[in-house]
């Protein structure tokens, strides 16, 4: 069961950290509770308990893994804690089918936009991320600036679909093909102007073309720069989780690009792209199989950097 926020931060067209955690602490319990009447389990049937640990919003992390010690404390049921960024890798797993090890990761949200090798659940090597905001956030903030609502990423991507890229074009960001880092702060200034030039000129672009074209050129990044790692490192899977792999643009594109390199592309489910907790017990199953159990001391981290795990960089 989901618990989404979205309405909450809507109203101030974005995420208010204080606000997440105490919507947090309201939702916690009752969709922990849901959750088993849906599922038709006890706790006493339940084998372990699985909490994300970071990285995100430290209030919001602290709420949940409070609740997960507590809950794994009184029930005697060992605590699994799950990195964010290992929970969305393993999302692909939620499609009921297995992805060939090693394979090409991009994980792509509002907050990262990482591009990895997996080698194996737990072993990753960083390829490349972005040097400034991730596609997400482009995403969010390109939607603000078009007047749309948030998340922004949803709203544009319907929108692109009456629109035509060609009226509105925008330069590719970070095209670079000797680096498989990205870059999204510049293309937010191009859709400054852009508006800024309708005023001014005789450009007929349409807010849909708007939303179309800065789109179109986010996706083509995305693309280009995941199917390269792949020929560049011999592999012929590619899993695209986290949010942003929602975007039916990306998920079309990059599987028309990929047939003619013989390229496997592996999507979650469209509702496991954006957070959810399924995609956390996804990736806890690993630990409960290799006895990972964390201690009840573990602390929530907030920044990728401030905990060296695989996943990180
Ligand atoms: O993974 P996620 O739920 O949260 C983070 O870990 O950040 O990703 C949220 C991000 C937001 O920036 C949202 O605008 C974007 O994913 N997103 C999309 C779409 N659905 C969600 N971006 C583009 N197209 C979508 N359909
Ligand atoms: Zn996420």
């Amino acid at each position: 069961m989901l618990h989404s926020q979205d309405s909450v931060h809507t109203l101030y067209g974005g995420i208010v950290p204080e606000f997440a955690s105490r919507a947090h602490i309201e939702a916690m319990d009752h969709v922990v509770r849901n959750t088993l009447q849906k599922a038709e389990l006890r706790l006493n049937q339940l084998h372990a308990v699985a909490v994300t640990e970071g990285p995100g919003l430290i209030g919001s992390l602290i709420v949940g893994l409070s609740f997960g010690k507590a809950l794994a404390y009184s029930s005697n049921l060992p605590l699994i804690t799950v990195n964010h960024l290992e929970g969305h890798l393993a999302s692909t797993q939620l499609n009921n089918h297995d992805i060939p090890f090693p394979h090409i990761g991009l994980l792509v949200s509002g907050g990262h936009t990482n591009l990895y090798v997996v080698d194996s659940p737990g072993h990753y090597q960083l390829l490349g991320k972005t040097l400034d905001d991730a596609a997400g956030e482009a995403f969010d903030k390109g939607a603000k600036m078009l007047g749309l609502g948030f998340p922004g990423g949803p709203m544009i991507d319907q929108l692109a679909k009456s629109g035509d890229p060609l009226k509105a074009p925008f330069p590719l960001p970070y095209p670079s093909t000797k680096s498989f880092d990205f870059s999204f702060s510049g293309i937010k200034t191009s859709l400054r102007y852009f508006l800024q030039s309708l005023d001014t000129q005789n450009n007929k672009a349409t807010p849909a073309d708007i939303a179309a074209g800065y789109q179109a050129s986010i996706i083509e990044v995305l693309v280009q720069k995941t199917i390269h790692a792949a020929i560049h490192h011999g592999i012929k899977d590619i899993a695209i989780v986290g949010g942003v792999a929602a975007n039916s643009l990306l998920r079309e594109t990059i599987q028309k690009r990929s047939s003619s390199h013989k390229l496997r592309i592996h999507l979650p489910p469209l509702q496991y792209c954006t957070d959810n907790g399924a995609m956390i017990a996804a990736a806890a199953w690993h630990g409960y199989l290799n006895e990972n159990f964390a201690s009840l001391n573990v602390e929530p981290f907030s920044q990728q950097l401030q905990k060296s795990s695989k996943v990180n960089a």
